[in-house]
C-alpha cells in the first residue's frame, strides 16, 4: 500500500527506500513508517470530512514526530491517557485541539488536563463528574468537556474491541437514563462547560449500518436534552472504528464515502428532530496509520512440520514476534507478509510465521504462502502493522522493543529508536 512497491529483483522499496538497505543500517525488526502514506490518509479523512474535525487517535500509533504531522495536516488528537498526553505536549501539540478519553482518569490527572488546557475531556462516570466539579471549584480553572454515551449497537467486530453494547466499561447508557442524567450535572455544573456528546462503537468496522444507529439515537438524545433542559450542546463525536484490510479479502473503508453517509443520516436527523446541527468530530486511528506501517524480521529458524493429514506446514521463525504484534494471539487477526529482499521462483509451500517467545500461541502471520526456499537470513515484511502494535508492544521475555523508522523520499530517519539492554535494566533497581 502507499508508496511501497516490489522491484523486478524482489526488493521491497518503501517511501523510495529498498528495506534491504534500511535494514543494514538498523537492523531488525524493524516498524517502517511510510510518512507520505500517512499524510495521505491523514489528509483524506480531513478532505472528505470538510467542516468537521478529525481526531486521529494516538492510541494506535503515537510519538511526537506523528504528533507533529497530524498538526501539520490540521487534524486534533485523541488521547487516552496521562503518557499520549505527555507525548503530544512534548511535540508542541496545541492542547486545545486535543480530546481526553479513559474510563478511569485519577483526578490528578484531570487536574493537569484541565491546568494544560486540554480542549475537551470526554467524562465517562459520574464520579469523574463529581472528581470535574470539585477541581474546577478548587482552582477556578474552567474545563470543557463532552459525554461519552453508550448507543447500544452491536458493531460487527471482535467482541473484545465491541464497545457500544450495553455489557461494557465505557460510558453512560442511554437507555437506562444514565447519559441525561449525566447531561444534567454537567449542564448545571458551574466552571464547566458542555460540549456535547460523544459515541464511540467499536473497532475495525466494515458495516457504516452501526454508525446510522449510533447518531440516530444519539442525536435523539441530543434533541431531548435541547428540549427538556434547554441546553443545546454545539458539538457531537461520532467516533472511530473504521475497517482497513489487512488481507485482500477485506474492503478498506472510503473516507468519501464514509462522509457522505454519516453526513446524510446527520442532517436529515437534525431536519427531522427540529434541531440545529452541532458541529461534528470523528476519530480515526487504524484507518490513518494502520496501512502507513509494516514490519520487516529477519528470518532464523525454518522448521517443517508434519501434519495429520500428511501435509506439511513451514514455520518460519523470525526476530521478534508477540512482543512486536500481539494483534494475531489477541485477536486472532490476519496478516499477510512476504519476502522482501529477494526473488525466488521456488515453489510455494505453507508457512506459519511465528516469533522468538516462550509461548506456542506466539504467531505472527497464521497462514501464508512463502516460496519454498525460504531461509535463515531472509528478511520478511509483513504490511499493515501501523496500528495497535507498536503501541501495544510489549518486553516479553525481556526482549527489547523495535524501532519505528519513518522513510520519506528515499531517506530513512529514526523517529523512536530501538530499546537497548540498558534501557531494559535500567528500571530494575533491586
Ligand atoms: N475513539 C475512541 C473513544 C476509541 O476508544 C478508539 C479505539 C478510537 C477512537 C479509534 O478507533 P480506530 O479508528 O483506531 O478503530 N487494540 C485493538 C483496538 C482497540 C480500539 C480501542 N479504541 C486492536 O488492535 O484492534
Amino acid at each position: 500500500s502507499g508508496t511501497a512497491h516490489k522491484t523486478d529483483d524482489g526488493d521491497l522499496v518503501v517511501g523510495g527506500v529498498p528495506l534491504a538497505d534500511l535494514v543494514a543500517e538498523h537492523n531488525t525488526p524493524a516498524y517502517v513508517l511510510d510518512e507520505d502514506d500517512f499524510r495521505a490518509r491523514a489528509r483524506a479523512f480531513r478532505d472528505a470530512f470538510a467542516g468537521w474535525d478529525v481526531y486521529y487517535a494516538g492510541k494506535a500509533f503515537l510519538c511526537t514526530a506523528v504528533a507533529r504531522w497530524i498538526a501539520e495536516e490540521g487534524l486534533c488528537l485523541d488521547v487516552c491517557s496521562a503518557g499520549e498526553l505527555a507525548v503530544a505536549l512534548r511535540a508542541g501539540f496545541d492542547p486545545a485541539r486535543i480530546g481526553y478519553h479513559g474510563n478511569n482518569k485519577s483526578v490528578a490527572e484531570l487536574r493537569r488536563a484541565v491546568a494544560d488546557g486540554v480542549g475537551r475531556i470526554i467524562v465517562d462516570s459520574f464520579q469523574e463528574v463529581d472528581r470535574l466539579a470539585m477541581i474546577t471549584q478548587d482552582t477556578g480553572m474552567s474545563a470543557r468537556v463532552m459525554v461519552r454515551v453508550t448507543a447500544g449497537v452491536e458493531a460487527h467486530t471482535h467482541e473484545y474491541i465491541a464497545t457500544a453494547h450495553e455489557d461494557q466499561k465505557f460510558g453512560f447508557s442511554i437507555t437506562s437514563g444514565d447519559a441525561f442524567e449525566a447531561v444534567r450535572r454537567l449542564g448545571a455544573a458551574p466552571g464547566i462547560e458542555l460540549l456535547g456528546l460523544h459515541s464511540h462503537i467499536g473497532s475495525q468496522i466494515f458495516d457504516s449500518s452501526g454508525f446510522e444507529v449510533a447518531a440516530r439515537r444519539v442525536l435523539a438524545l441530543h434533541a431531548r436534552v435541547s428540549d427538556e433542559l434547554g441546553v443545546t450542546m454545539p458539538e457531537m463525536d461520532l467516533g472511530g472504528g473504521f475497517g482497513i484490510a489487512y488481507t485482500t479479502q477485506d474492503d478498506p473503508s472510503d473516507p468519501a464515502q464514509l462522509a457522505t453517509e454519516m453526513g446524510k443520516i446527520v442532517e436529515h436527523e437534525c431536519r427531522a428532530l427540529g434541531v440545529e446541527e452541532p458541529r461534528l468530530s470523528i476519530e480515526p486511528g487504524r484507518a490513518i496509520v494502520g496501512p502507513a506501517m509494516c514490519t520487516v524480521y529477519t528470518v532464523g529458524t525454518v522448521k517443517p512440520v508434519m501434519l495429520d493429514a500428511g501435509a506439511v506446514r513451514t514455520y518460519v521463525s523470525v526476530d521478534g514476534g508477540m512482543s512486536d504484534n500481539i494483534r494475531t494471539a489477541l485477536y486472532d487477526a490476519d496478516y499477510s507478509c512476504t519476502l522482501a529482499a529477494r526473488r525466488s521462483d521456488a515453489v510455494p509451500v505453507l508457512a506459519r510465521v511465528v516469533g522468538k517467545h516462550c509461548e506456542a500461541g506466539d504467531i505472527v502471520v497464521r497462514d501464508e504462502f512463502l516460496p519454498g526456499d525460504v531461509a535463515p537470513g531472509d528478511l520478511v515484511a509483513v504490511p499493515g502493522t501501523g496500528a495497535y502494535c507498536r503501541s501495544m508492544a510489549s518486553n516479553y521475555n525481556h526482549s527489547l522493543r523495535p524501532p519505528v523508522i519513518a522513510v520519506r523520499d528515499g531517506v530513512a530517519r529514526v523517529v523512536v529508536r530501538r530499546e537497548t539492554e540498558d534501557d531494559l535494566l535500567a528500571t530494575d533497581v533491586g
